[in-house]
């Protein structure tokens, strides 16, 4: 059998609750990708992880004891993930959330009756047959779609195909979150074909909204924040960048038989300003922008344009108004992004009060030990 040998730092990190050891504290791996079973440099077991030979991620922790990764593995594990799940209204969410369900560099994202996955290690590669034969055996889904165009599987070695890897997907798949229904994307949509990870926060701005007043949904993507804010208000701005979206957004509102939100395409930093040279004020604002910082390398600049929309989105709230802001990188921790939020705020001279701190829903579980699984982080403030 061929072991991966881990130094003592790589098997602390193990031990403090982290999966991941990287190149730098494996002593010996072997060469080709594959699930391995690890010892310390004692000889003492420690358990089985995908070992990616390429990667500087080298060895992602799978089990802790040598039980045998088979189908029923998979499936077990799958099973585990579906029961965590079972409260959430929607017929749509994320299955594997990766690390943050035990099960590293998977994603299997579920929209209604089909199923889109990414394998973003090469060791899970290796493991293909068993994890759609198991994804089978538990979702019963009608299709199963790879999703493989993400840089991180470059960083693998591995290919950036998207392919149907069982069954049939639509084209769009439609969606029902709450009292609100919308269309994904699963082929040719961002990330897995939507968001999955706001709904939570997405029903509660619903209810936040005055009856009547108005609202801005800022990188509104297909409007999945302007459908619930459109239920309560009487006119919606939804504002983003991609064409696509919005087209998608203004069948969406058909879909829904709403007729009070108004697709505008631009730059939400242009926009924003030239509207707050206007005057305008909104009931209701939404700030979801997508990762500013790609790497580690980019969160200063990143913080930059963080704190350059939160300040332009703040002098649109009207007097009594909300705010949700949020960010999506993983590489800016919350208490850095709570931190910005905050000087944004001060430097508008308004007084800004603190309401709810979020993260994802239950379907993107952010374990406390990984902060890379707490990648969504978001605030709701209310002004004064
Ligand atoms: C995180 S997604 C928003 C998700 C959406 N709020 C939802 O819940 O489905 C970020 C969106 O910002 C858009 N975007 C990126 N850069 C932009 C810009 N400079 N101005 C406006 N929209 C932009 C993208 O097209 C994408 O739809």
């Amino acid at each position: 059998m061929s072991w991966a040998t881990v130094s003592a730092r790589g098997a602390a990190r193990w031990a403090a609750g982290h999966p991941w050891i990287y190149r730098s504290d494996v002593v010996s791996n072997p060469d080709a990708p594959g699930i391995v079973p690890v010892r310390d440099n004692r000889g003492k077991f420690l358990g089985q992880a995908l070992c990616s030979p390429r990667s500087e991620i080298r060895l992602r922790l799978l089990e802790r004891s040598d039980a045998p990764i088979s189908p029923a593995w998979w499936q077990a594990q799958f099973e585990r993930c579906r029961e965590r799940r079972q409260t959430i209204d929607a017929n749509a969410w994320r299955a594997v959330h990766a690390e943050g369900d035990g099960l590293p560099a998977l994603i299997v994202d579920r929209y209604d009756r089909w199923l889109v996955v990414q394998l973003l290690s090469a060791a899970l590669e290796t493991q293909r047959g068993p994890i759609i034969d198991a994804l089978r055996a538990t979702f019963h889904p009608d299709g199963i779609l790879f999703r493989h165009d993400v840089p991180t599987r470059k960083l693998e070695g591995l290919d950036d195909t998207v392919e149907l890897a069982w069954g049939n997907v639509p084209e769009r798949v439609e969606v029902r979150e709450g009292d609100v229904r919308w269309f994904a994307a699963p082929w040719t949509g961002q990330k897995t074909g939507a968001f999955l990870d706001q709904r939570d926060n997405r029903l509660l701005m619903g209810g936040l909204v005055p009856a009547g007043g108005s609202a801005l949904d800022c990188f509104a993507y297909h409007g999945s924040f302007a459908l619930h804010l459109a239920r309560r208000a009487g006119a919606v701005a939804a504002l983003d960048v991609s064409q696509e979206a919005l087209a998608r957004g203004a069948e969406n509102a058909a879909l829904n038989g709403v007729t009070n939100i108004e697709w505008i395409g631009g730059d939400a930093f242009d926009v924003l300003a030239e509207w707050g040279k206007d005057g305008r004020r909104f009931d209701v604002v939404v700030v979801d922008p997508p990762a500013f910082a790609k790497s580690k390398a980019h969160v200063a600049a990143a913080l930059r344009g963080y704190h350059e929309i939160n300040r332009r989105a703040m002098h649109l709230v009207a007097p009594g108004g909300w705010l949700l802001t949020a960010s999506c990188s993983f590489h800016v921790p919350r208490p850095q992004f709570l931190e910005m939020v905050a000087r944004a705020a001060a430097g508008t001279g308004r007084r800004f009060t603190l309401h709810r701190i979020l993260g994802p829903g239950v379907d993107h579980p952010e374990v406390i030990t990984i902060p890379e699984t707490g990648y969504l982080k978001g605030v709701i403030l209310r002004a004064d």
